[in-house]
């Protein structure tokens, strides 16, 4: 059985092993030819691969063609369309605020808001972002200006490992925004989605508390 070619480069040393009765030189005892019509052919089967090869770093480096609005300014996308936005904002923007936990929709750690509204960014293709805008934890607040559940989280230290937290306060903030006087029950409800390993819930609803009675 012949074994399966894997690009232009096996059709050249096809070419090359090519039996030299059809290069016309005799009968094959001295140095070998290529056939002249397999040189060509591989050749032209070479160059076919290195300008796909070029074209496909060209697109790469002109990006999709998306663009998201990420903490009030425009950024081109160069992953493929169906990229959770999470990935986008970590690998391509270098932004480490909106975190992978589960990857699922289950745990809120990557929580970010679009539009004012918190959604899983783990689970939202780049490409449904559309023209709504995207805020992370980083362009909630300043260490200089925090936001003020950030700086009542500070206050009631609700961190423990932390790796919660960006997502509570980015789902917090949404939550208070279209409900800025909710009762115990409803924070709880709005939070309840967000995962704490750390078992920081009191902590993180006496934070939230302080900023509603603020
Ligand atoms: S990483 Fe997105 S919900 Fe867990
Ligand atoms: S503080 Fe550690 S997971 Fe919430």
């Amino acid at each position: 059985m012949s074994a399966m070619k894997q690009g232009p480069g096996d059709d050249l040393q096809e070419a090359a092993r090519a039996p030299a009765a059809d290069s016309g030189d005799g009968d094959g005892a001295g140095p070998r030819r290529v056939p002249r019509a397999a040189f060509i052919s591989a050749g032209v089967a070479a160059a076919a691969a290195v300008a796909g090869g070029t074209a496909y770093l060209v697109e790469r480096s002109r990006g999709t063609g998306l663009t998201v609005n990420v903490n009030g300014r425009d950024h081109p996308v160069a992953a493929a369309p169906d990229t959770p936005l999470l990935y986008v904002l970590r690998n391509e923007l270098g932004l480490r605020g909106p975190r992978f936990g589960c990857g699922l929709a289950e745990c809120g750690a990557c929580t970010v808001h679009l539009d004012g509204v918190a959604v899983r960014s783990c689970v939202t293709r780049v490409d449904s972002v559309g023209n709504r805008q995207v805020t992370t934890i980083e362009g909630l607040g300043t260490p200089s200006n925090p936001h003020p559940l950030q700086k009542a989280f500070i206050d009631q230290q609700a961190a423990q490992c932390g790796y919660c937290i960006n997502g509570m306060l980015m789902t917090a903030a949404a939550f208070l925004k279209s409900k800025p006087r909710p009762t115990d029950a409803e924070i709880k409800s709005a939070l309840a989605g967000n995962l704490c390993r750390c078992g920081s819930h009191y902590r993180i609803l006496r934070a939230v508390k302080a900023v509603i009675s603020a």
